[in-house]
């Protein structure tokens, strides 16, 4: 096929292709916030009842029952995460590269609770209605310039009461200095990014909380957080959503 530099999906598996040797590709370790969010689903999500948790402060947080869902995983860490708290984890990607990488890691491993599936970015999610009971989507799910469709999706395959969290840039992210824009809610990473490898790559551009919650509009008990840190280089600041169909 040839390689064409503006299709976001192939800009990824090139990216993930040029990765060196081992297991699987992308982060090694999961992500804070959904380790963090998901040791929190059974727990009360107010101030009064927060802490109401003694003689279970353990067991809340393990032992989940049901399906979960990752969109854009790249790597295992989170799938590995997810499996490891009892769901039957589930996780789709437009990098081919990736998906190869993590099959050949849960063959070798003979890992039983997780499946990698690649999937084609602003398409159909290739399961039932009310299959889920979390999905999940961190540092990709902008990637499908159709949002819309996509969060559509995700409501159909979620079942009632099923939770969902995904991240997006905030517009205080360091990235955001190094933007072309394409189209009214369509941005591209510029020729002045300093990670040349995502050059060109389209995203859909949330432009603040609200929007993003007007986004989200037909999903119950939302909440929004912001993560930021200077820790790196570059300045990170996301926008987390969670929520339940
Ligand atoms: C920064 S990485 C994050 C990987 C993983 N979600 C994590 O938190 O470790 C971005 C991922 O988005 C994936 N991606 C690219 N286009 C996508 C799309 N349209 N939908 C979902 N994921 C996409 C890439 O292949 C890559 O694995």
């Amino acid at each position: 096929m040839k390689f064409n530099k503006k299709d976001t999906s192939l800009i990824w598996n090139k990216y993930y292709q040029d990765f060196e040797d081992g297991d699987w590709l992308g982060n090694q370790y999961p992500n804070e916030f959904l380790v963090r969010y998901v040791s929190n689903l059974r727990k009360k999500n107010d101030i009064k009842n927060y802490f109401n948790d003694k003689g279970e402060e353990i067991e809340l947080k393990k032992n989940f029952k049901g399906k979960a869902l990752e969109i854009g995983f790249g790597g295992l860490a989170n799938l590995l995460m997810l499996s490891a708290k009892g769901f039957d984890s589930t996780g789709i990607e437009v990098s081919e590269n990736s998906v190869k990488r993590s099959n050949t890691y849960i063959k070798k491993k003979k890992i039983k609770k997780i499946k990698t599936l690649k999937w084609d970015k602003n398409s159909k999610i290739s399961f039932k209605d009310n299959t889920f009971d979390l999905v999940i989507g961190l540092q990709c799910i902008y990637y499908n310039t159709d949002i819309k469709y996509v969060i559509q999706e995700v409501r159909r395959i979620l079942k009632k009461d099923g939770n969902f969290i995904f991240s997006f840039f905030s517009n205080k992210h360091g990235y955001m200095n190094y933007i072309d824009h394409v189209d009214k809610n369509i941005i591209k990473w510029s020729s002045k990014h300093p990670n040349k490898r995502i050059v060109d790559s389209e995203h859909y551009h949330v432009k603040s909380k609200a929007h993003l919650l007007k986004l989200f509009s037909d999903f119950k008990s939302k909440k929004v957080f912001t993560f930021e840190t200077d820790q790196l280089p570059i300045f990170q600041s996301w926008w987390y959503i969670n929520g339940k169909k």
